[in-house]
C-alpha cells in the first residue's frame, strides 16, 4: 500500500477523503475535535510538498439532499484554525462552483466540499459520481478511517478512476494500532468490552477469544450473560434472544483457556436516570424494579487489577451509563486502570465512538496509547474483516 510518506505532492492536486463526521452541539458548534485533528498531518504533508488538497467528507445521515444541519460549512472555521490554513468552502460537492474552485486551486491551498451524502450516489457507490469527484485531482488520498468500512463512492469506488492512490497518516496509524492488538500483542492481552448490546459485540468477542488472555465484559450487555446463567436481573437490559449465544461465548472462552470476567456486582437504580435510589446489588440477584446502570465497586476493583497487570489492552464500550455522573464510576475506574497500565508500558487502544467520547470527557485522553477515530470501522477491523476503504488502496 502506497502512503503519503512515499508520494511527492509537488504540483499535484490531491482529492482527499477524510472523515469530518464530527459531533456538533445544538448551536452547530463542534463538540469533539478528534476527527478534525486527525486530518491535519496528511493535509500538511500535501501542502508542504507543494501540492493542494480538495477535501471531501460526509456528515451524519441526511435523508434527501441538502440539510443545513448536516452541512460541512459549520466546521470550516475550526478546520482552518487546526490546519493553520484558510480553507475555502466549495459548496455542493459536484456543483459548478466546486469545479471552478478546484480548477483554480493553487499550490498550498486547501478547499472543502460540502457533504457527499447530500447525493444518494455516494452511499450507492455510483461510478459516475465517483468519477466526477476523482476528475478534479491527480491523486486520491484515503484518510477517512472512520468510514473505511463503507464501500461508498468516495471511500472505495473512486479508486478505479484515479492514476494514483495513497493512504493518509490516519489510516496508517489506525492499521498499525490494530496490528499491535491482533498480531503483535504482548501478553497478557486484555479486551474490555462494554456497551448496551451483546449482539453488537458478538463477532469482536469471538475474535478476541482467539487473541486475548482476558476478556472483561461490562456495560448493559453483561446482564444478558447473567440472565443466561440463571440469575434474576430485575429490569436491567437484556436481549432475550441472545441467551444461548451468551452461554456459548462463555463456553468458547473456557475451551480456549481465556479468562472471561463478568462483573460480580452492579450499581442499580429504579429507572433509567441519574437520580433516584441507587443501590449496590449482586448481579445474580438484582431485585425487582431495579436496573443495573454501572458495574459495582467489587467488579471495578477486580477489573482494574486485571487491566493493570496487562501489557496490551483493547477497550470498546463504557462499563455503565457514563453520561450519568452517578453511573460513571465504573468507567472512570477502568479508564484509570488503562491509564496506569499504559504508564507502566502497556499498549492501549481505545475504540472510537462511545468509548472514545467517554475517555475524552472523563479526561483520560492523554493517558492512553491511541484513541481510534473509528467507531464501526474499528469494530469491523478488530473483527478481522477487510475494510473496503483499505482494500481499495491495496489492489
Ligand atoms: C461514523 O461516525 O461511524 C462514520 O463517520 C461513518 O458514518 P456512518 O456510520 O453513518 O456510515
Ligand atoms: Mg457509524
Amino acid at each position: 500500500m502506497k502512503t503519503v510518506d512515499n508520494f511527492n505532492f509537488a504540483g499535484k492536486k490531491a482529492v482527499v477523503r477524510v472523515d469530518l463526521n464530527v459531533p456538533l452541539n445544538e448551536d452547530l458548534t463542534v463538540r469533539d475535535y478528534t476527527r478534525i485533528n486527525a486530518v491535519v498531518p496528511t493535509v500538511q504533508k500535501i501542502v508542504k510538498d507543494g501540492g493542494s488538497a480538495i477535501l471531501m467528507s460526509h456528515m451524519g445521515r441526511p435523508k434527501d439532499g441538502f440539510e443545513d444541519k448536516f452541512s460541512l460549512k459549520h466546521i470550516v472555521a475550526d478546520l482552518s484554525e487546526k490546519l493553520g490554513i484558510d480553507v475555502k468552502f466549495g459548496g455542493d460537492c459536484i456543483g459548478a462552483e466546486a469545479d471552478e474552485m478546484a480548477a483554480n486551486l493553487q499550490a498550498g491551498e486547501v478547499m472543502l466540499l460540502d457533504n457527499l451524502r447530500f447525493y444518494k450516489e455516494e452511499k450507492k457507490g455510483d461510478e459516475a459520481f465517483a468519477q466526477k469527484l476523482a476528475s478534479r485531482g491527480d491523486v486520491w488520498v484515503m484518510d477517512a478511517f472512520g468510514t473505511a468500512h463503507r464501500a461508498h463512492a468516495s471511500t472505495a469506488v473512486i479508486a478505479k478512476f484515479v492514476a494514483d492512490k495513497v493512504a493518509g497518516y490516519t489510516m496508517g496509524r489506525e492499521i498499525e494500532a490494530s496490528r499491535k492488538i491482533l498480531e503483535e500483542g504482548e501478553k497478557p492481552v486484555t479486551a474490555i468490552m462494554g456497551g448496551a448490546k451483546v449482539s453488537d459485540k458478538i463477532l469482536i468477542i469471538e475474535k478476541m477469544i482467539d487473541v486475548c488472555d482476558n476478556i472483561i465484559v461490562g456495560g448493559g450487555m453483561a446482564y444478558t450473560f447473567f440472565k443466561a446463567m440463571g440469575g434474576t436481573i430485575g429490569s436491567s437490559l437484556c436481549e432475550e434472544d441472545k441467551l444461548e449465544l451468551a452461554l456459548s461465548l462463555i463456553e468458547k472462552a473456557k475451551a480456549k483457556g481465556v479468562k472471561m470476567l463478568l462483573p460480580v456486582d452492579s450499581l442499580a437504580n429504579t429507572g433509567f436516570s441519574n437520580d433516584g435510589v441507587c443501590i449496590e446489588v449482586d448481579n445474580m440477584a438484582i431485585p425487582d424494579g431495579h436496573m443495573g446502570l454501572d458495574i459495582g465497586p467489587k467488579a471495578a476493583v477486580e477489573f482494574a487489577d486485571v487491566v493493570k497487570a496487562s501489557k496490551t489492552v483493547l477497550w470498546n464500550g463504557p462499563m455503565g451509563v457514563s453520561e450519568f455522573d452517578n453511573f460513571a464510576k465504573g468507567t472512570v475506574a477502568i479508564a484509570n486502570a488503562v491509564a496506569e497500565a499504559t504508564e507502566a508500558g502497556a499498549f492501549s487502544l481505545i475504540g472510537g465512538g462511545d468509548s472514545a467520547a467517554a475517555v475524552n470527557t472523563l479526561g483520560f485522553g492523554d493517558r492512553v496509547s491511541y484513541i481510534s477515530t473509528g467507531g464501526g470501522a474499528m469494530l469491523e477491523m478488530m473483527e478481522g474483516k477487510v475494510l473496503p476503504g483499505i482494500a481499495a488502496l491495496e489492489d
